[in-house]
């Protein structure tokens, strides 16, 4: 049978002035639990002299109390409870109901001598070393000393990992706005992103919230720390939580492991919360305290924990629309949109697109390895005339498609692969001429985005001459 380290003779045991209990991030706290008093007495003489921080208990459910309530670096607690047994079995029980709460806390059992199955058993229900009473000063400061290493490493450890997935490149996003309409958007990014403020962008598909939200963080007083993202449109009901608080092993039959949330992720940084408009209603009442307080608790544990997170979030949707329709509640609306930036359709800053064109067109020239310079007229003028419903990002994927298609070194208009252009170009022959007029009225309404004023005064037609004819038209 494998026998645990602490057995081996020639361990460092002796020399406990070598591994002071004042680790890195402060002094190391220690949970210490026995039904004896005298043994509690002296356990915390000892470790008092080290330097640890000392919480004790005396029973099975103050301890599991003590660790739903504060974070431990280790437990060092006895078997036996119960005074009339020496089975160690109470023990036992408890070591495998804190493994299923917290599964990074070190403990370490002190057990009787020559108990030595019982400390087998004892490491198998996820103890990490053991002492034996009566027992050895050095040796006991030295397991307890390696133990908290061994889990603050493995707890750093987990954390990089899941700030790895989490993270984005902090870099300053590139904003291209020399539309007259996103002055305001400009000032407000400066104005209110250096403050604390929650801010909420609203804005069609693809106008750049994304990108706003890391200009926002970008000039913040968090830069120190990530923007850390979730979207909570990718993501189902169940999952959302664990995603946003994280979870304790166990929590829920693919809990394997402890995972951290978003919200502690984000910790001293910024938090973005895509798609705000799809969190399910039963956990909007949760994400209303976090933001009120910075309190919350990781799925499957009562231990409340505390952040500082600022949260800029986005949606595509009318959230007040949303709160009349009781799908999204008015306080959490009340919270998020302390300051709102609302991005304009591209059609409504046309300025942009010939910066915003050459912008992709140099990104994805560099991509494909091709040398492309610039868009013939055509294609500049079909650019700017497009009614962009899907906005930035359909620009992008227009140009990058015109990258790949050019066969010199301007892209072309049939190269953009602009579907009205083609459809215009392809029927206008087979049009009778009322059908032609009503194309163009159509046309020019959504170019104007409903407006009818701009749309007339486009068609060279009074405001009156087109309501007639939307109304001819069905329009
Ligand atoms: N002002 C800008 N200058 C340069 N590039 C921009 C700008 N705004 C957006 N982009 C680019 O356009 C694309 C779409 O932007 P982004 O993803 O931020 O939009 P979004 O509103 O979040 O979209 P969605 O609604 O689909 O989530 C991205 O590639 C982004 O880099
Ligand atoms: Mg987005």
């Amino acid at each position: 049978m494998a026998i645990a380290p602490s057995w081996s003779a020639d361990r460092a045991t002796d020399r406990p002035e070598l591994f002071p209990a004042r680790l890195g991030a402060g002094a190391a706290r220690v949970l210490i639990a026995d039904d004896q008093a005298d043994v509690l007495e002296a356990l915390r003489l000892l470790l008092k002299g080290e330097g640890y921080r000392i919480d004790s208990a005396g029973s099975p459910a103050a301890i599991l109390e003590a660790i739903d309530a504060d974070e431990f670096d280790a437990v060092l607690m006895d078997l036996n409870y119960a005074r009339d047994t020496t089975s160690g079995q109470e023990g036992l029980d408890l070591l495998s109901q804190i493994r299923r709460h917290d599964s990074t806390l070190p403990i370490v059992v002190m057990t009787a001598w020559g108990s030595v199955e019982v400390a087998v058993e004892a490491m198998r229900r996820g103890a990490r070393d053991f002492v034996q009473k009566p027992w050895e000063n050095a040796r006991l400061l030295t397991i307890l000393r390696t133990q908290i290493e061994l889990s603050r490493a493995l707890r750093r450890q987990q954390r990089l990992e899941a700030e790895n997935r989490a993270l984005k490149p902090d870099v300053r996003p590139l904003l291209i706005a020399e539309a007259a309409s996103m002055r305001p958007v400009l000032e407000l990014i400066h104005r209110v992103g250096p403050s604390e403020a929650n801010v909420l962008i609203t804005g069609e598909n693809g106008t750049g919230k994304g990108t706003v939200a890391q200009a926002i963080h970008a000039v913040s007083g968090r830069t120190g720390k990530g923007l850390v993202t979730v979207n909570a449109g990718g993501l189902s009901d169940g999952v959302f939580e664990s995603e946003l608080f994280g979870h304790v092993k166990g929590a829920f039959t693919d809990a394997k492991t402890d995972r951290v949330g978003r919200f502690e992720l984000a910790d001293g940084g910024t938090l973005f919360l895509d798609e705000i408009a799809n969190v399910p209603m039963n956990l909007q009442p949760k994400l209303l305290r976090v933001l009120e307080t910075g309190d919350f608790e990781r799925v499957g544990s009562s231990r409340t924990r505390h952040v500082s997170v600022r949260i800029v979030s986005a949606t595509n949707a009318n959230l007040a629309e949303e709160v009349g329709s009781g799908r999204f509640r008015q306080d959490l609306l009340f919270r998020l949109n302390t300051i709102e930036i609302q991005l304009p359709a591209l059609r409504d800053r046309r300025e942009d697109i010939p910066a915003l064109a050459a912008h992709f067109l140099t990104q994805h020239a560099q991509r494909y390895r091709k040398t492309l310079t610039s868009f013939d007229p055509p294609a500049m003028q079909a650019l700017l005339d497009h009614p962009w419903p899907g906005n930035i990002r359909e620009l992008d994927h227009a140009v990058e498609r015109g990258v790949l298609m050019a066969q010199g070194s301007t892209i072309r208009l049939g190269e953009l692969g602009l579907r009205l252009d083609r459809d215009q170009s392809s029927r206008v022959e087979d049009m009778s001429l009322e059908e032609v007029e009503g194309f163009l009225i159509k046309k020019a309404m959504a170019r104007f985005d409903g407006n009818v004023s701009q749309a007339a005064k486009a068609l060279g037609l009074s405001r009156s001459a087109l309501y007639r004819r939307l109304q001819r038209y069905g329009l």
